[in-house]
């Protein structure tokens, strides 16, 4: 796993990414995401694996969740804790092994963070995921898609090494590991190459 790229990258990225989201529909889907932890009503914090710049993070806190920040590339986790000083930020990545044992987790998000992950190193992400939630426990994850059934694809992402998913074989991926779909948004913007999907699971 590397965070190689985004440190090269970072002051680029917050320049090109002023809006947490780019298309309305993930903006939708990240309110949906916090209403289904509140209405879950699950103690602990919410985790936003590979945080980036940190402004998803900041609106699900405006939205009433109590979350953390993981970010494995140090400048990106600069700008996210100068532009963000009230909110945690943690150095760590979608493995969690940066987030201490005793902290309860409620729910986790991870938007376009897992594309760069292996997708063995998915299936690790997935497995521990699955010990540190509770039953009911909602993840929300996002990535670039593929219209193909079967394994990830690499693609040739701008920053890092990247795997696009189609949504069966995530949803197969979470499923095997203990998450049971709850919805799926796919979509597709004509000045983009691929498909992007977000997809809602609980802890089984
Ligand atoms: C496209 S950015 C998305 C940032 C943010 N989630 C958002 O929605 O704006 C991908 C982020 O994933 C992070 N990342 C890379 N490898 C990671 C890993 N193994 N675990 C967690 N995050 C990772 C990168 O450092 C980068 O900040």
């Amino acid at each position: 796993m590397t965070a190689q790229g985004y440190d090269a990258m970072a002051d680029l990225y917050a320049e090109m990414f002023t809006d947490a989201y780019q298309y309305p529909i993930e903006r939708q889907a990240a309110a949906a995401f916090a209403e289904r932890v509140t209405a879950g009503g699950a103690s602990g914090v919410v985790l936003d694996v590979g945080c980036g710049i940190g402004h998803v993070a900041a609106d699900l806190t405006r939205r009433g969740l109590d979350v953390i920040g993981l970010e494995p590339s140090a400048p990106m986790l600069a700008h996210a804790r100068r532009a963000h000083p009230d909110l945690t930020f943690i150095d760590g990545d979608a493995l969690l092994a940066a987030v201490p044992e005793e902290h309860e987790i409620a729910a986790i998000l991870a938007r376009f963070s897992l594309i760069h992950v292996s997708p063995p190193d998915v299936a690790e992400a997935l497995r521990v995921w699955a010990q540190r939630l509770p039953a009911g426990a909602p993840v929300l994850i996002a990535v670039q898609a593929s219209d193909e059934p079967g394994p990830p694809i690499p693609f040739d992402h701008a920053v890092a090494p990247a795997w696009r998913w189609h949504p069966d074989e995530l949803a197969h991926v979470l499923d095997v590991h203990g998450f049971a779909e709850e919805w799926r948004i796919v979509y597709r913007d004509p000045g983009y190459r691929f498909p992007m999907v977000q997809l809602l699971a609980h802890r089984r």
